[in-house]
C-alpha cells in the first residue's frame, strides 16, 4: 500500500493526510469477482436510471441491458428517451424489458407516477441510479433563478426519486443498491459554477447519509448507497451535443460507466472515476488538499489562491514523485 508524506520545509508542515488507506471495512453486500454471479446487477433484475436520455445515464442503460437486466429509463427530454429506449431494447432483445417513462424529476408527481410504472410492471428494483443532472455557470451573488433550477434538478429531483423509491426498495426480499451521480466539483469545489458545485456537494452529503442510515435501518442492511464521481465525460453536459470530437482527455460515457460498474461490483462506496487527463492519484491529492484548507486554516479554494499556487504545485508534484 502506498502512502504520500510531503517533505518539510520552511513554508509547510508535513500532511497528515494520505491518499490510501489499509483499512477496508465489509460491505453487506459482498463484492463480487469477475466470474461471480452479482446479487444486484443480475440477469432478470431491474435497473432504474434517471437522466437516460444521454450521456452518461444512456450509456449506464445500455451496459445494464447487456448484462441482461430490465432498464426502466426516465428523463425530462421525451424525444431523446425514446431514441434512447429503442436503442436499449435493440441490445436486450427483448422490448418487453424496457419501460420508457417521461419523467421530470424535479416534480414529484412525475417521480411517483415512475416509481408506479416500473413497481406495477416488475415489482422490484435492483439498483436505482439517481443521475439526472444540469450545469450552470455564474457567481453566488447572482443567478437567483439559475440557482433554483440547479438545486431543483441536482437535489431536490435527487432526493424526489430517493424518497420515492428507497421506500419500497429496502423491504424487497432481494439485495438493492442506490447510486447517485455526484462530481468532483462537490468535493473540491473549483471557481466558475457556484450553483453547481453546491448542488453536487449537497449530493455527496445526502449520499453518505443515507449509506449510514440504510446500514443503521433493520431493514436497509440488505440496500446499500453509492457516490458515483464521474471524470470528465464527453456528454450533452460537456460539449459533446454541439458535435465536434471527443477532447483527448475525456472518456466516453461508456467507459466512465464500465469503470462505475467495475468498483460498484467491488463494493465501493466512493466510485471516483478518472479520465486520460485525470488519475486517480491526481484526484485524490487534489481531495486531501482541499480538505487541508479546513484542517490547516488555509484560505478558502486555496488551490485557486495566488499566494498558494506554488506551494499547491510543489504538494502535487512531491506527492505524484512519490507515487512513482
Ligand atoms: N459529463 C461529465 O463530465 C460529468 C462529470 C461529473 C458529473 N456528471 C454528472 O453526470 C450526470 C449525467 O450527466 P451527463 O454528463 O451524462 O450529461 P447529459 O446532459 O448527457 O445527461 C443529463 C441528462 O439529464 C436529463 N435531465 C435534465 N434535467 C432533468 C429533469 N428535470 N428530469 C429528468 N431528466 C433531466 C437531461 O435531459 C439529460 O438527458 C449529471 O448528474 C452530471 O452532473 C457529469
Amino acid at each position: 500500500m502506498t502512502t504520500i508524506s510531503v517533505s518539510t520545509n520552511g513554508s509547510r508542515r508535513p500532511s497528515p493526510l494520505r491518499p490510501n488507506s489499509s483499512f477496508a471495512f465489509e460491505n453487506p453486500i459482498a463484492p463480487v469477482d469477475d466470474a461471480a454471479v452479482h446479487p444486484i446487477l443480475h440477469s432478470g433484475r431491474v435497473a432504474v436510471i434517471t437522466g437516460a436520455a444521454s450521456g452518461i445515464g444512456a450509456a449506464a442503460a445500455v451496459e445494464f441491458a447487456k448484462l441482461g437486466m430490465k432498464v426502466a429509463l426516465a428523463d425530462v427530454n421525451e424525444d431523446q428517451l425514446r431514441a434512447a429506449g429503442e436503442e436499449v431494447a435493440k441490445v436486450s432483445g427483448d422490448p418487453s424489458n424496457v419501460l420508457v417513462v417521461p419523467t421530470d424529476v424535479s416534480k414529484i408527481e412525475d417521480v411517483v407516477r415512475f416509481r408506479d410504472r416500473v413497481y406495477e410492471a416488475w415489482g422490484e428494483v435492483a439498483v436505482l441510479m439517481n443521475n439526472a443532472g444540469i450545469s450552470s455557470k455564474g457567481t453566488s451573488w447572482d443567478g437567483l433563478d439559475a440557482w433554483h433550477k440547479v438545486f431543483d434538478v441536482n437535489l431536490f429531483g435527487v432526493l424526489n426519486v430517493q424518497q420515492t423509491f428507497v421506500q419500497s426498495m429496502i423491504y424487497q426480499e432481494n439485495a438493492a443498491a442506490i447510486i447517485n451521480t455526484g462530481s468532483k466539483q462537490g468535493i473540491t469545489n473549483p471557481p466558475g459554477n457556484a450553483a453547481y458545485n453546491a448542488s453536487k456537494a449537497a449530493v455527496k452529503s445526502l449520499t453518505e447519509s443515507l449509506a449510514h442510515e440504510l446500514r443503521e435501518h433493520p431493514a436497509g442492511n440488505n440496500t446499500t448507497a453509492h457516490l458515483f464521481i464521474p471524470g470528465w465525460t464527453w456528454t450533452g453536459l460537456t460539449g459533446a451535443g454541439k458535435g465536434g470530437e471527443k477532447p483527448a482527455g475525456a472518456w466516453t460515457a461508456q467507459e466512465t460507466v464500465l469503470y462505475m460498474i467495475d468498483k460498484f461490483r467491488e463494493g465501493k462506496f466512493y466510485i471516483l472515476v478518472p479520465d486520460n487527463e485525470t488519475r486517480k492519484e491526481l484526484d485524490q491529492l487534489r481531495i486531501m488538499w482541499t480538505a487541508g484548507d479546513v484542517a490547516e486554516g488555509r484560505p478558502a479554494l486555496s488551490r485557486w489562491h495566488k499566494d498558494y499556487k506554488a506551494l499547491f504545485e510543489e504538494y502535487i508534484r512531491d506527492g505524484l514523485a512519490q507515487l512513482d
